[in-house]
Protein backbone atom coordinates (compact mmCIF):
# COMPACT_ATOMS: atom_id res chain seq x y z
CA UNK A 1 0.00 0.00 0.00
CA UNK A 2 1.51 3.41 -1.28
CA UNK A 3 1.07 6.19 1.11
CA UNK A 4 -0.19 8.44 -1.77
CA UNK A 5 0.45 11.72 -0.41
CA UNK A 6 3.06 14.65 -0.32
CA UNK A 7 4.93 14.22 3.08
CA UNK A 8 5.50 18.43 2.36
CA UNK A 9 3.00 20.67 0.39
CA UNK A 10 4.12 21.95 -3.18
CA UNK A 11 3.22 25.46 -4.04
CA UNK A 12 3.52 26.53 -8.14
CA UNK A 13 4.81 30.13 -8.26
CA UNK A 14 5.34 30.63 -11.35
CA UNK A 15 4.59 29.74 -15.00
CA UNK A 16 5.78 30.72 -18.22
CA UNK A 17 5.83 29.16 -21.97
CA UNK A 18 7.02 30.43 -25.53
CA UNK A 19 4.59 30.51 -27.96
CA UNK A 20 4.06 27.04 -29.86
CA UNK A 21 4.40 26.45 -33.63
CA UNK A 22 7.06 25.97 -36.02
CA UNK A 23 10.10 28.20 -35.89
CA UNK A 24 12.98 27.91 -38.30
CA UNK A 25 14.94 30.58 -36.82
CA UNK A 26 15.20 29.97 -33.72
CA UNK A 27 16.71 27.33 -31.47
CA UNK A 28 15.37 25.05 -28.64
CA UNK A 29 17.49 27.24 -26.31
CA UNK A 30 15.87 30.60 -27.46
CA UNK A 31 12.49 29.07 -26.63
CA UNK A 32 13.55 27.99 -23.28
CA UNK A 33 14.72 31.16 -22.30
CA UNK A 34 11.65 33.00 -23.74
CA UNK A 35 9.54 30.47 -21.34
CA UNK A 36 11.60 31.34 -18.05
CA UNK A 37 11.86 35.00 -18.84
CA UNK A 38 8.11 34.76 -19.05
CA UNK A 39 7.79 32.78 -15.72
CA UNK A 40 10.03 35.14 -14.13
CA UNK A 41 7.69 37.84 -14.96
CA UNK A 42 5.05 35.77 -13.22
CA UNK A 43 6.67 36.25 -10.08
CA UNK A 44 5.72 39.29 -7.38
CA UNK A 45 8.88 39.31 -6.54
CA UNK A 46 12.36 39.51 -8.46
CA UNK A 47 13.82 35.69 -8.75
CA UNK A 48 17.25 35.29 -7.37
CA UNK A 49 18.08 31.87 -9.29
CA UNK A 50 20.95 31.07 -7.16
CA UNK A 51 17.60 29.66 -5.02
CA UNK A 52 17.26 27.55 -7.75
CA UNK A 53 19.11 23.90 -6.04
CA UNK A 54 17.01 21.51 -8.99
CA UNK A 55 15.67 21.26 -12.23
CA UNK A 56 13.62 18.85 -13.69
CA UNK A 57 13.66 18.98 -17.79
CA UNK A 58 10.78 16.75 -19.37
CA UNK A 59 12.20 16.22 -22.99
CA UNK A 60 10.94 13.54 -25.04
CA UNK A 61 14.15 12.96 -27.65
CA UNK A 62 16.14 15.99 -28.19
CA UNK A 63 18.82 13.75 -29.13
CA UNK A 64 17.15 12.28 -32.19
CA UNK A 65 15.53 15.83 -33.02
CA UNK A 66 18.04 18.19 -32.77
CA UNK A 67 20.97 15.71 -32.17
CA UNK A 68 21.63 16.93 -29.10
CA UNK A 69 20.95 14.34 -25.46
CA UNK A 70 21.98 15.25 -22.00
CA UNK A 71 20.42 18.88 -22.32
CA UNK A 72 19.04 19.17 -18.64
CA UNK A 73 22.41 20.43 -17.59
CA UNK A 74 23.62 22.53 -20.92
CA UNK A 75 19.88 24.72 -20.09
CA UNK A 76 20.29 24.89 -16.84
CA UNK A 77 23.82 26.46 -17.44
CA UNK A 78 22.13 28.63 -20.25
CA UNK A 79 20.12 30.31 -17.60
CA UNK A 80 22.49 30.44 -15.10
CA UNK A 81 21.59 27.72 -12.85
CA UNK A 82 24.71 25.88 -12.63
CA UNK A 83 25.58 24.23 -10.49
CA UNK A 84 22.16 23.59 -9.61
CA UNK A 85 21.37 18.87 -10.14
CA UNK A 86 19.56 19.59 -13.28
CA UNK A 87 17.94 15.56 -14.95
CA UNK A 88 16.22 15.27 -17.90
CA UNK A 89 12.92 13.77 -17.40
CA UNK A 90 11.99 11.17 -20.33
CA UNK A 91 8.18 9.49 -20.37
CA UNK A 92 7.13 10.15 -24.42
CA UNK A 93 4.85 12.69 -25.05
CA UNK A 94 3.94 12.62 -20.62
CA UNK A 95 7.61 13.63 -19.67
CA UNK A 96 6.37 17.51 -18.67
CA UNK A 97 3.77 15.82 -16.37
CA UNK A 98 6.50 13.45 -15.38
CA UNK A 99 8.92 15.99 -14.92
CA UNK A 100 6.58 18.06 -12.62
CA UNK A 101 6.20 15.39 -10.46
CA UNK A 102 9.53 14.76 -9.95
CA UNK A 103 10.18 18.32 -9.07
CA UNK A 104 6.93 17.91 -6.87
CA UNK A 105 8.70 15.13 -4.90
CA UNK A 106 11.63 16.79 -4.47
CA UNK A 107 10.62 19.48 -2.83
CA UNK A 108 8.05 17.18 -0.71
CA UNK A 109 10.87 15.03 0.73
CA UNK A 110 12.38 17.90 1.93
CA UNK A 111 15.64 17.45 -0.36
CA UNK A 112 14.75 20.75 -2.11
CA UNK A 113 12.52 24.10 -1.00
CA UNK A 114 12.66 25.51 -4.76
CA UNK A 115 12.78 23.61 -7.92
CA UNK A 116 12.51 24.94 -11.70
CA UNK A 117 10.40 22.33 -13.90
CA UNK A 118 10.58 22.78 -17.72
CA UNK A 119 9.56 21.05 -20.91
CA UNK A 120 11.00 21.63 -24.20
CA UNK A 121 10.74 20.01 -27.90
CA UNK A 122 11.88 21.30 -31.31
CA UNK A 123 10.35 18.96 -33.99
CA UNK A 124 10.31 20.99 -37.13
CA UNK A 125 13.99 20.68 -38.00
CA UNK A 126 13.45 17.26 -39.25
CA UNK A 127 11.18 16.06 -42.31
CA UNK A 128 7.82 14.67 -41.38
CA UNK A 129 8.79 10.89 -42.39
CA UNK A 130 11.66 11.57 -39.31
CA UNK A 131 9.51 12.80 -37.37
CA UNK A 132 7.30 10.01 -37.81
CA UNK A 133 10.01 7.63 -37.42
CA UNK A 134 11.26 9.45 -33.61
CA UNK A 135 7.91 9.91 -32.26
CA UNK A 136 7.15 6.05 -33.01
CA UNK A 137 10.45 4.94 -31.10
CA UNK A 138 8.23 5.58 -27.75
CA UNK A 139 6.10 3.26 -28.89
CA UNK A 140 6.22 -0.76 -27.83
CA UNK A 141 8.83 -1.67 -31.12
CA UNK A 142 8.70 -5.79 -30.50
CA UNK A 143 4.23 -5.66 -30.57
CA UNK A 144 3.40 -2.28 -31.59
CA UNK A 145 5.69 -1.36 -34.60
CA UNK A 146 6.27 -4.43 -36.34
CA UNK A 147 2.15 -4.58 -36.56
CA UNK A 148 2.06 -1.66 -38.62
CA UNK A 149 1.58 1.06 -36.12
CA UNK A 150 2.63 4.77 -36.03
CA UNK A 151 0.98 7.20 -33.50
CA UNK A 152 -1.96 8.27 -35.92
CA UNK A 153 -2.18 4.48 -36.44
CA UNK A 154 -2.84 4.02 -32.64
CA UNK A 155 -5.45 6.57 -31.86
CA UNK A 156 -7.27 5.31 -35.38
CA UNK A 157 -7.62 1.88 -33.66
CA UNK A 158 -8.73 3.23 -30.60
CA UNK A 159 -11.20 5.75 -32.43
CA UNK A 160 -12.40 2.59 -33.83
CA UNK A 161 -13.13 0.82 -31.20
CA UNK A 162 -14.69 3.09 -29.39
CA UNK A 163 -17.24 3.97 -32.81
CA UNK A 164 -18.00 0.06 -32.19
CA UNK A 165 -18.09 -0.43 -28.63
CA UNK A 166 -20.22 3.16 -27.88
CA UNK A 167 -21.96 3.63 -31.27
CA UNK A 168 -20.46 6.85 -31.52
CA UNK A 169 -20.89 8.63 -35.16
CA UNK A 170 -17.30 10.07 -36.96
CA UNK A 171 -18.65 13.82 -36.62
CA UNK A 172 -17.81 13.98 -32.98
CA UNK A 173 -14.53 13.97 -33.62
CA UNK A 174 -14.80 17.03 -35.68
CA UNK A 175 -16.62 18.49 -33.12
CA UNK A 176 -13.87 18.31 -30.75
CA UNK A 177 -11.52 19.65 -33.23
CA UNK A 178 -14.31 22.55 -33.65
CA UNK A 179 -14.27 22.95 -30.14
CA UNK A 180 -10.48 23.18 -29.84
CA UNK A 181 -9.77 25.29 -32.50
CA UNK A 182 -12.22 27.95 -31.41
CA UNK A 183 -10.51 28.06 -27.70
CA UNK A 184 -7.02 28.25 -29.47
CA UNK A 185 -8.33 31.17 -31.65
CA UNK A 186 -8.55 32.88 -28.24
CA UNK A 187 -4.85 31.77 -27.16
CA UNK A 188 -1.76 34.26 -28.40
CA UNK A 189 0.73 31.10 -27.48
CA UNK A 190 -1.28 28.88 -29.81
CA UNK A 191 0.24 27.18 -32.95
CA UNK A 192 -3.46 27.72 -34.56
CA UNK A 193 -4.32 30.59 -33.79
CA UNK A 194 -7.34 30.77 -35.62
CA UNK A 195 -11.01 28.79 -35.50
CA UNK A 196 -11.91 26.78 -38.21
CA UNK A 197 -14.32 29.07 -39.93
CA UNK A 198 -11.14 31.38 -39.91
CA UNK A 199 -8.90 28.42 -41.61
CA UNK A 200 -11.88 28.54 -44.20
CA UNK A 201 -11.67 31.86 -44.84
CA UNK A 202 -8.16 31.72 -45.52
CA UNK A 203 -8.10 28.60 -47.77
CA UNK A 204 -11.00 30.23 -50.10
CA UNK A 205 -9.06 33.55 -50.38
CA UNK A 206 -5.76 31.37 -51.24
CA UNK A 207 -7.99 29.61 -53.82
CA UNK A 208 -8.88 33.02 -55.40
CA UNK A 209 -5.76 34.32 -55.29
CA UNK A 210 -3.91 31.56 -57.22
CA UNK A 211 -6.78 31.59 -60.06
CA UNK A 212 -8.73 28.51 -58.56
CA UNK A 213 -12.00 27.87 -58.02
CA UNK A 214 -13.23 28.96 -54.91
CA UNK A 215 -14.14 25.65 -52.49
CA UNK A 216 -17.80 25.92 -51.93
CA UNK A 217 -17.50 25.16 -47.96
CA UNK A 218 -20.44 27.06 -46.22
CA UNK A 219 -20.55 24.57 -42.55
CA UNK A 220 -17.54 23.80 -40.68
CA UNK A 221 -18.67 20.16 -41.41
CA UNK A 222 -18.56 20.76 -44.92
CA UNK A 223 -14.70 21.76 -44.81
CA UNK A 224 -14.01 18.95 -42.16
CA UNK A 225 -16.13 16.09 -44.38
CA UNK A 226 -14.20 17.33 -47.70
CA UNK A 227 -10.37 15.34 -47.94
CA UNK A 228 -9.59 18.66 -49.94
CA UNK A 229 -10.14 20.71 -46.83
CA UNK A 230 -9.61 17.53 -44.30
CA UNK A 231 -7.56 14.73 -45.66
CA UNK A 232 -7.70 11.27 -43.67
CA UNK A 233 -4.54 10.43 -42.26
CA UNK A 234 -5.75 7.09 -40.62
CA UNK A 235 -9.13 6.45 -40.78
CA UNK A 236 -11.31 7.95 -38.93
CA UNK A 237 -8.75 9.99 -37.92
CA UNK A 238 -8.35 13.14 -40.33
CA UNK A 239 -6.05 16.00 -40.53
CA UNK A 240 -8.03 17.72 -38.18
CA UNK A 241 -8.29 15.05 -35.72
CA UNK A 242 -4.35 15.36 -35.35
CA UNK A 243 -2.40 17.85 -32.99
CA UNK A 244 0.58 19.20 -35.26
CA UNK A 245 4.31 18.81 -35.13
CA UNK A 246 5.57 21.76 -32.85
CA UNK A 247 8.45 23.79 -31.24
CA UNK A 248 8.40 25.02 -27.65
CA UNK A 249 8.95 25.62 -24.06
CA UNK A 250 7.38 26.02 -20.64
CA UNK A 251 8.38 26.51 -17.58
CA UNK A 252 7.23 25.99 -13.78
CA UNK A 253 8.48 27.30 -10.25
CA UNK A 254 7.86 25.07 -7.45
CA UNK A 255 8.78 25.63 -3.94
CA UNK A 256 7.95 24.27 -0.80
CA UNK A 257 4.83 25.76 0.51
CA UNK A 258 6.06 27.69 3.83
CA UNK A 259 8.00 29.34 1.54
CA UNK A 260 5.61 30.66 -1.55
CA UNK A 261 5.50 34.02 0.16
CA UNK A 262 8.68 34.73 -0.83
CA UNK A 263 7.89 34.32 -4.45
CA UNK A 264 3.93 34.87 -5.17
CA UNK A 265 1.42 36.39 -3.54
CA UNK A 266 -1.43 34.44 -5.16
CA UNK A 267 0.45 30.49 -5.82
CA UNK A 268 -1.60 27.63 -6.77
CA UNK A 269 -1.14 23.93 -4.96
CA UNK A 270 -0.51 20.59 -5.82
CA UNK A 271 -3.37 18.72 -4.49
CA UNK A 272 -2.73 15.55 -6.19
CA UNK A 273 -0.70 13.87 -8.21
CA UNK A 274 -0.90 10.14 -9.83
CA UNK A 275 1.26 8.37 -12.55
CA UNK A 276 0.42 5.06 -14.22
CA UNK A 277 1.82 2.55 -16.68
CA UNK A 278 0.86 -0.12 -19.16
CA UNK A 279 2.06 -2.50 -21.84
CA UNK A 280 1.31 -2.47 -25.23
CA UNK A 281 -1.86 -1.66 -27.03
CA UNK A 282 -1.60 -5.11 -28.18
CA UNK A 283 -1.99 -6.72 -24.53
CA UNK A 284 -4.99 -4.42 -23.45
CA UNK A 285 -8.36 -6.37 -23.40
CA UNK A 286 -9.93 -2.88 -24.88
CA UNK A 287 -8.60 -0.21 -26.70
CA UNK A 288 -11.74 2.36 -26.04
CA UNK A 289 -10.27 3.69 -23.08
CA UNK A 290 -6.63 4.17 -21.26
CA UNK A 291 -6.26 2.25 -18.14
CA UNK A 292 -3.44 4.10 -16.85
CA UNK A 293 -5.01 7.01 -17.05
CA UNK A 294 -7.95 5.76 -14.91
CA UNK A 295 -5.27 4.42 -12.32
CA UNK A 296 -3.57 7.91 -12.28
CA UNK A 297 -6.98 9.63 -12.05
CA UNK A 298 -7.81 7.42 -9.16
CA UNK A 299 -4.59 8.31 -7.34
CA UNK A 300 -4.78 12.13 -8.23
CA UNK A 301 -8.15 11.84 -6.66
CA UNK A 302 -8.04 10.23 -3.67
CA UNK A 303 -4.66 11.94 -2.75
CA UNK A 304 -6.59 15.76 -3.58
CA UNK A 305 -9.52 14.26 -2.05
CA UNK A 306 -11.36 15.28 -4.72
CA UNK A 307 -13.99 14.08 -7.50
CA UNK A 308 -14.43 14.34 -10.55
CA UNK A 309 -17.22 16.73 -9.88
CA UNK A 310 -15.36 19.26 -7.79
CA UNK A 311 -12.49 19.96 -10.97
CA UNK A 312 -13.43 22.99 -12.60
CA UNK A 313 -11.36 22.45 -15.87
CA UNK A 314 -9.66 20.05 -17.53
CA UNK A 315 -6.59 20.24 -19.64
CA UNK A 316 -6.32 17.03 -21.60
CA UNK A 317 -3.97 14.59 -23.63
CA UNK A 318 -5.95 15.05 -27.04
CA UNK A 319 -3.30 14.09 -29.19
CA UNK A 320 -5.48 12.69 -31.30
CA UNK A 321 -9.54 14.34 -30.95
CA UNK A 322 -10.39 10.24 -29.84
CA UNK A 323 -7.85 10.77 -27.06
CA UNK A 324 -9.87 14.09 -25.66
CA UNK A 325 -13.37 12.09 -25.19
CA UNK A 326 -11.48 8.74 -23.54
CA UNK A 327 -9.89 11.14 -20.97
CA UNK A 328 -13.59 12.84 -20.56
CA UNK A 329 -14.18 9.39 -19.26
CA UNK A 330 -11.17 7.86 -18.07
CA UNK A 331 -11.20 11.15 -15.57
CA UNK A 332 -14.36 10.08 -14.73
CA UNK A 333 -16.31 13.43 -15.96
CA UNK A 334 -18.65 11.25 -18.09
CA UNK A 335 -19.72 7.00 -18.08
CA UNK A 336 -17.60 4.91 -20.12
CA UNK A 337 -19.44 5.29 -23.42
CA UNK A 338 -21.36 9.11 -22.95
CA UNK A 339 -17.94 11.12 -23.52
CA UNK A 340 -18.79 11.41 -26.96
CA UNK A 341 -22.68 12.35 -26.19
CA UNK A 342 -20.98 15.07 -23.95
CA UNK A 343 -19.22 16.46 -26.58
CA UNK A 344 -22.30 16.72 -28.93
CA UNK A 345 -24.41 18.06 -26.07
CA UNK A 346 -21.62 21.13 -25.88
CA UNK A 347 -20.62 20.15 -22.17
CA UNK A 348 -16.85 20.18 -22.59
CA UNK A 349 -17.11 23.45 -24.11
CA UNK A 350 -15.89 26.68 -22.19
CA UNK A 351 -19.26 27.43 -20.89
CA UNK A 352 -20.16 23.95 -20.35
CA UNK A 353 -20.60 21.85 -17.18
CA UNK A 354 -17.07 20.46 -17.75
CA UNK A 355 -15.01 22.65 -19.52
CA UNK A 356 -11.83 20.69 -21.37
CA UNK A 357 -9.02 22.26 -23.09
CA UNK A 358 -9.86 25.95 -23.16
CA UNK A 359 -6.29 26.75 -24.21
CA UNK A 360 -7.29 24.69 -27.67
CA UNK A 361 -4.97 21.75 -26.57
CA UNK A 362 -2.78 20.04 -28.28
CA UNK A 363 -4.65 19.89 -31.19
CA UNK A 364 -4.77 23.92 -31.60
CA UNK A 365 -2.16 25.03 -28.77
CA UNK A 366 0.29 22.75 -30.31
CA UNK A 367 2.04 19.49 -29.28
CA UNK A 368 6.09 20.15 -28.22
CA UNK A 369 6.08 16.59 -27.20
CA UNK A 370 8.15 17.33 -23.91
CA UNK A 371 6.70 20.24 -23.33
CA UNK A 372 2.74 19.91 -23.65
CA UNK A 373 3.08 18.19 -19.81
CA UNK A 374 3.62 21.47 -18.35
CA UNK A 375 2.34 23.79 -20.93
CA UNK A 376 -1.03 22.37 -19.49
CA UNK A 377 -0.15 23.56 -16.66
CA UNK A 378 0.36 27.08 -17.78
CA UNK A 379 -3.27 27.21 -18.91
CA UNK A 380 -4.91 26.42 -15.36
CA UNK A 381 -2.67 28.86 -13.42
CA UNK A 382 -4.06 31.25 -16.33
CA UNK A 383 -7.40 29.93 -15.35
CA UNK A 384 -7.13 29.77 -11.69
CA UNK A 385 -5.97 33.07 -11.35
CA UNK A 386 -8.37 34.82 -13.51
CA UNK A 387 -5.72 36.24 -16.58
CA UNK A 388 -6.94 33.85 -19.68
CA UNK A 389 -8.08 36.93 -21.03
CA UNK A 390 -10.71 36.47 -23.37
CA UNK A 391 -10.96 32.76 -23.04
CA UNK A 392 -11.42 33.33 -19.09
CA UNK A 393 -13.69 30.79 -17.40
CA UNK A 394 -16.41 32.63 -15.82
CA UNK A 395 -17.12 31.43 -11.81
CA UNK A 396 -14.07 32.10 -10.58
CA UNK A 397 -12.49 28.70 -11.58
CA UNK A 398 -10.25 27.15 -7.94
CA UNK A 399 -9.24 23.88 -8.92
CA UNK A 400 -7.78 22.39 -11.83
CA UNK A 401 -6.50 19.16 -13.18
CA UNK A 402 -4.00 18.27 -16.02
CA UNK A 403 -3.75 14.99 -18.03
CA UNK A 404 -0.82 14.13 -19.76
CA UNK A 405 -0.45 10.21 -21.86
CA UNK A 406 2.48 8.84 -23.16
CA UNK A 407 3.16 6.85 -26.47
CA UNK A 408 -0.01 4.49 -26.90
CA UNK A 409 -1.47 4.85 -23.18
CA UNK A 410 1.95 3.23 -21.54
CA UNK A 411 2.06 6.09 -19.28
CA UNK A 412 -0.30 8.35 -18.04
CA UNK A 413 0.36 11.72 -15.22
CA UNK A 414 -2.75 13.40 -13.99
CA UNK A 415 -1.94 16.76 -11.71
CA UNK A 416 -4.49 18.42 -9.50
CA UNK A 417 -4.30 21.76 -8.53
CA UNK A 418 -5.78 24.49 -6.17
CA UNK A 419 -6.08 28.25 -5.63
CA UNK A 420 -6.66 29.18 -2.04
CA UNK A 421 -8.24 32.27 -0.64
N1 LIG B 1 -4.03 19.99 -37.89
C1 LIG B 1 -4.48 20.89 -38.80
N2 LIG B 1 -3.72 21.33 -39.84
C2 LIG B 1 -2.47 20.85 -39.91
C3 LIG B 1 -1.95 19.93 -39.01
C4 LIG B 1 -2.79 19.49 -37.95
N3 LIG B 1 -2.36 18.60 -37.07
N4 LIG B 1 -0.68 19.63 -39.35
C5 LIG B 1 -0.41 20.36 -40.46
N5 LIG B 1 -1.50 21.09 -40.80
C6 LIG B 1 -1.66 21.96 -41.96
C7 LIG B 1 -0.52 22.93 -42.14
O1 LIG B 1 -0.77 24.14 -41.44
C8 LIG B 1 -0.52 23.12 -43.62
O2 LIG B 1 -1.60 23.98 -43.95
P1 LIG B 1 -1.52 24.94 -45.23
O3 LIG B 1 -1.39 24.05 -46.43
O4 LIG B 1 -2.81 25.70 -45.20
O5 LIG B 1 -0.31 25.81 -45.05
C9 LIG B 1 -0.90 21.74 -44.16
O6 LIG B 1 -1.64 21.12 -43.10
C10 LIG B 1 0.28 20.89 -44.51
O7 LIG B 1 1.21 20.96 -43.42
P2 LIG B 1 2.41 19.96 -43.27
O8 LIG B 1 3.29 20.49 -42.18
O9 LIG B 1 3.03 19.70 -44.62
O10 LIG B 1 1.69 18.64 -42.77
P3 LIG B 1 2.30 17.19 -42.67
O11 LIG B 1 1.65 16.35 -43.69
O12 LIG B 1 3.79 17.26 -42.67
O13 LIG B 1 1.84 16.73 -41.19
C11 LIG B 1 0.52 15.29 -39.86
C12 LIG B 1 0.52 16.42 -40.89
C13 LIG B 1 -0.91 14.99 -39.46
C14 LIG B 1 1.14 14.03 -40.49
C15 LIG B 1 1.36 15.74 -38.64
O14 LIG B 1 0.80 16.91 -38.09
C16 LIG B 1 1.44 14.67 -37.57
O15 LIG B 1 2.17 13.70 -37.71
N6 LIG B 1 0.71 14.85 -36.46
C17 LIG B 1 0.73 13.90 -35.35
C18 LIG B 1 1.88 14.16 -34.44
C19 LIG B 1 2.01 13.07 -33.41
O16 LIG B 1 1.81 11.90 -33.68
N7 LIG B 1 2.35 13.45 -32.18
C20 LIG B 1 2.47 12.54 -31.10
C21 LIG B 1 1.14 12.22 -30.59
S1 LIG B 1 1.09 11.01 -29.33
Amino acid sequence: MTKNKLARGVAVVGTGMSKFGSFKDRTSRDLFVQAFQEMKDSLDQPLDPGRIESFYLGNFSSDQFEKQAHFAPILANWIGLSPAASTRVEDACASGAAALRQGAMAIASGMYDVVLVGGLEKMTDLPISDVTEALATAADTLFEIPAGFTFPGFYAAMATAYMHEHGAPEEVFARVGIKNHQNGALNDKAQFGQSIPDIMASKKARAVKKGRPEPTWETEMDFLTDPRGNPMIAWPMRLFDCSPVSDGAAVALLVAEELAGDFNDNPLYIVGSGQASDGALTERSSLSHIPAAAEAARQAYEMAGLGPDDIDLAEVHDCFTIAEIMASEDLGFFEYGQGWKAVMDGKTARDGEHPINTSGGLKSKGHPVGASGVGQLVEIWKQLRGTAGERQLPDNPRIGLTHNVGGSGQTCVVNIYERRD
